[in-house]
């Protein structure tokens, strides 16, 4: 749970956030939660862009992780749990974060978080917090009519459980053999004490994880198979090798279950932080399950006649939290003709639109083939369609929302059949034939 978060030149820092957060909320992609009402600072909701941006993030992580992999399978698990499962995971136990309480204005840190020791941030009070306590993450709700013991549930505070409690099911069902991974993709909760830098850490989040279950001699070569893998996964998808890197976690540092964990970073605008843990979970948590539900979990080896408990590699990311990486390292600014051009360089793999059709004018004539083109293109991709404005105010829209390719209807396109398709980066323009539209797209945008 601990961030390596190293501050930067914070005068820069926060005004590249405030810029982001503005543009994010101006083009909709992220939203205060309840607004309306004043707002949380720990939870948000997507817009009509950004559902789109997280939707692909989440889709890139599925093509490679599941979808390319004959060796991975999928799970969509329950979010509520009986206390059991977070007994037997070590959650309620282990899963704390250090808390203390100003006595002047009442207001609760974490411990590991403040930026002066013994001094509220909140009021600057000194040596007025009471004794640190742990403080467990989890929210506790109770399922049914009935209140008390016996009907309490708990969110889940990471996905992995679910692949854990499932392990024999999917095995059995699917007959995969050890090395084999499930994955899972959905929204955790962490009662976080300090939620803080806008999607980073969020009391409600996503992550996208996988338990890669394996005969436990193999367990150093997949640590070090899938650290590569998904260093690769960021840099694949666009951000610069300048802003990530591979921490390893002193022993200190590892959670309760592990025996060697990695950090993909990134270079927020504030310094490094955790985008993805890689882990060695050895075969604590399937050992775990089966001692406390007294199934048998364990596989049982054909070949050799043998029975083992797999141990576990998991890559664990969040997919806000890297959606939000994505969008700091697509930022740019750029001087053309003396103004400020502001531009999202996404790889069109995960722009929220990958073209987008702007008629010069929005007379009836050119509404027509606008709407041929639309339908042409879009089973194959998502496609804005822009009718307002002035064309270089709706250029400079799709620039900021990262648009790789703006195709303008003109009235040339009712003699000639073409249109002219506009490089968000090079903002280069080509006449390119209706209809050879689509073949022309395709390959540019990663299909
Ligand atoms: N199953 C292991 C696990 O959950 P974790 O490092 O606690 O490991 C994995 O979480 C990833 O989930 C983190 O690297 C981070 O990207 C994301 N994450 C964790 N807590 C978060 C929070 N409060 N808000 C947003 N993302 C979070």
């Amino acid at each position: 749970m601990t961030d390596n978060e190293t501050p930067v030149d914070a005068a820069s820092s926060d005004e590249l956030m405030e810029k982001i957060v503005n543009l994010s909320k101006r083009r909709g992609f992220v939203f205060q939660s309840a607004e309306i009402y004043g707002g949380t600072r720990s939870t948000y909701d997507y817009g009509p862009i950004g559902v789109l941006l997280l939707r692909n993030v989440k889709d890139a992580w599925w093509r490679s992780m599941v979808q390319m992999r004959h060796d991975v399978v999928g799970l969509d698990a329950a979010i509520m749990g009986p206390p059991a499962v977070f007994e037997a995971s070590g959650h309620l136990a282990n899963f704390s974060d250090p808390l203390v309480e100003c006595r002047e204005c009442n207001s609760r840190h974490r411990v590991d978080q403040l930026e002066v020791e013994n001094v509220c941030p909140s009021c600057d009070s000194k040596d007025s917090f009471t004794e640190s306590r742990e403080f467990n993450l989890m929210f506790k709700t109770q399922a049914g009519p009935v209140e008390g013991s016996g009907h309490e549930v708990y969110l889940r505070p990471e996905t992995a459980q679910g692949m854990f409690t499932n392990f024999m099911n999917v095995q059995m069902t699917t007959r995969k053999k050890p090395p084999f991974g499930i994955a899972q993709i959905g929204k955790s909760f962490r009662n976080e004490i300090t939620p803080r830098n806008w999607v980073f850490r969020t009391r409600e989040f996503e992550q996208m994880e996988m338990e890669y279950f394996v005969p436990p001699e193999e367990a150093p070569k997949w640590y070090e198979f899938w650290r590569n893998e998904r260093f690769e996964w960021y840099l694949d998808l666009g951000i610069p090798e300048s802003m990530l890197c591979m921490r390893d976690h002193d022993e200190d540092e590892l959670s309760h279950y592990s025996s060697g964990t990695a950090d993909v970073e990134f270079l927020f605008p504030w310094g490094w932080g955790e985008l993805e843990g890689i882990a060695n979970r050895g075969d604590f948590d399937l050992q775990q399950h089966a001692k406390h539900s007294g199934a048998r979990i364990e596989f049982f080896d054909q070949a050799t006649d043998s029975r083992y408990v797999p141990h576990v590699i998991e890559p664990a990311a969040g997919a806000t939290r890297a959606m939000m990486a994505f969008l700091i390292a697509a930022y740019h600014e750029e001087t053309v003709n003396d103004e400020t051009r502001t531009v999202l360089r996404l790889d069109p793999r995960l722009a929220p639109y990958q073209v987008a059709i702007l008629p010069l004018s929005k007379k009836e004539d050119l509404i027509g083939p606008c709407e041929r083109i639309l339908a042409d293109l879009q089973p194959h991709m998502m496609a804005d369609y822009d009718i307002t404005q002035a064309i270089g105010k709706r250029y400079r829209r799709q620039d900021e929302i990262g648009t790789p390719f703006c195709v303008t209807v003109d009235f040339e396109t009712l003699e000639d059949q073409a249109v002219t398709v506009r490089d968000r980066d090079t903002m280069e323009q080509e006449r390119v034939p209706i209809d050879g539209l689509l073949a022309y797209l395709l390959p540019k945008i990663g299909k």
